[in-house]
C-alpha cells in the first residue's frame, strides 16, 4: 500500500517532486481539461477556520475538473477545536472522505489533523505557512522567466506565513530572495533558519535588509502581502504605522531592475502594502498567480491521492 503523504509545508516535497509538480501544473494549464477522471468517485473535504476565496475556489474547481466532489466545512459548521478536539474531527472525517484541505490559525492544528487522519491532509494556510500559495508563486515565476535558479526576487512587507513559504520555495529552487521588513516584523527565526539551511544545497541566496530600497535593488520581481494577516485585526492600526515605508509604490519600483514585475498573493489592501496604480499596471503578475493556484492545486491533489 502507498505511504500516506501530507502537504503541510513545502518541505513535505523533495526538490524532484516539486519540479515534477510544477511540470504537471503546466501540462494541466496547457490542456485545460474540464472533465478529467483522475479523482473520479473521490471526495475532498475543505475544513476552513478562516475566510478564503482563491484557496477554496481553486481547490473546489480542481476537484470538480478531476471528476471528484467536495464537502466544504466552514468554522460555523464544525467549530474546529471548540466543539471537539481537532484529533477527533480528523479521525472521524477521514473515514468519510479521500483527502482533507485545512485552513487553520495555529499550525499545530494542521499538524494534529495530519497526525490523526487516514487520508492526505493539505495545508491551505496556517498562521505559520502558506505552501499552496508558494507552489503557485514558483509556477508563476517559472512560466514568466523560464528559470528559477539565480532569479533576483525581493519581498517587501510583513515577515508572515506567505513569506515563510516563499523563502522555503526560493531555497528549494535556487532563487535569490532579498527581504525587507520592519525590524519588529522579521520572519520567524526558526522558519528563516530552515530556509537558509535548505538554500545551502541549491545555490539560493536569502538575505534580510533593513531598508526596502536595498532589498529591491536589481530585483526583477517585487512581492508583497498584507500588513495585517487574518487573526491580527486588533494590531491593524499599529501595523499601518510601522509599515509605512514598506509600501510597494512607483518610487520603490524605480529602485528595482527596469521592467520589474509585481506579485501579491491577494487579497490586497490597496493604499496600504501596494498602491492602486501598481496593482493595475501591466507589469503585475498578481492575477496570473491567482489563476495558477488552480493548476498547482489540481496537480498536488492528484499527486497526493494517486493510488491511495
Ligand atoms: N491567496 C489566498 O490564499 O487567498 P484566499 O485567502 O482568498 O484563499
Ligand atoms: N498573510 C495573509 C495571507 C492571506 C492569503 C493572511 O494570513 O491573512
Amino acid at each position: 500500500m502507498k505511504r500516506l503523504r501530507h502537504f503541510l509545508t513545502l518541505e513535505d516535497l523533495t526538490v524532484g517532486e516539486l519540479n515534477r509538480l510544477l511540470l504537471e501544473a503546466a501540462r494541466l494549464k496547457r490542456q485545460r481539461v474540464r472533465q478529467g477522471t483522475a479523482l473520479a468517485g473521490r471526495v475532498v473535504a475543505l475544513v476552513f477556520q478562516k475566510p478564503s476565496m482563491r484557496t477554496r475556489v481553486a481547490f473546489e474547481v480542481a476537484v470538480l475538473r478531476s471528476g471528484g466532489s467536495v464537502v466544504y466545512l466552514g468554522q460555523d459548521d464544525i467549530r474546529l477545536g471548540e466543539r471537539e478536539p481537532v484529533k477527533d474531527v480528523a479521525r472521524a472525517l477521514s473515514r468519510y472522505v479521500d483527502a482533507i484541505v485545512v485552513r487553520t490559525f495555529g499550525h499545530g492544528d494542521a499538524e494534529a489533523f495530519a497526525a490523526h487522519s487516514r487520508v492526505p491532509v493539505i495545508n491551505g494556510l496556517s498562521d505559520a505557512v502558506h505552501p499552496c500559495q508558494a507552489l503557485a508563486d514558483l509556477f508563476t515565476l517559472q512560466e514568466t522567466f523560464g528559470r528559477l535558479a539565480g532569479l533576483p526576487v525581493a519581498y517587501v512587507g510583513d515577515g508572515n506565513n506567505v513569506l515563510h513559504s516563499l523563502a522555503m520555495g526560493a531555497a528549494m529552487s535556487g532563487i535569490h530572495l532579498a527581504v525587507s521588513t520592519p525590524a519588529g516584523y522579521r520572519p520567524d527565526p526558526a522558519q528563516w533558519r530552515a530556509a537558509v539551511r535548505r538554500a545551502a544545497g541549491s545555490g539560493a541566496r536569502l538575505a534580510w535588509h533593513a531598508q526596502p530600497a536595498a532589498a529591491v535593488a536589481g530585483a526583477r520581481v517585487i512581492y508583497t502581502d498584507v500588513w495585517t494577516s487574518m487573526g491580527q485585526e486588533r494590531e491593524a492600526a499599529r501595523r499601518r504605522t510601522a509599515f509605512q515605508r514598506w509600501q510597494v509604490n512607483d518610487a520603490l519600483l524605480r529602485r528595482a531592475a527596469p521592467g520589474c514585475r509585481v506579485m501579491h498573493c491577494l487579497p490586497a489592501h490597496r493604499g496600504e502594502e501596494i498602491t492602486d496604480p501598481v496593482m493595475e499596471r501591466a507589469r503585475s503578475l498578481i492575477f496570473e498567480q491567482a489563476e495558477n493556484r488552480l493548476y498547482v492545486q489540481q496537480a498536488l491533489l492528484q499527486f497526493l491521492m494517486r493510488g491511495s
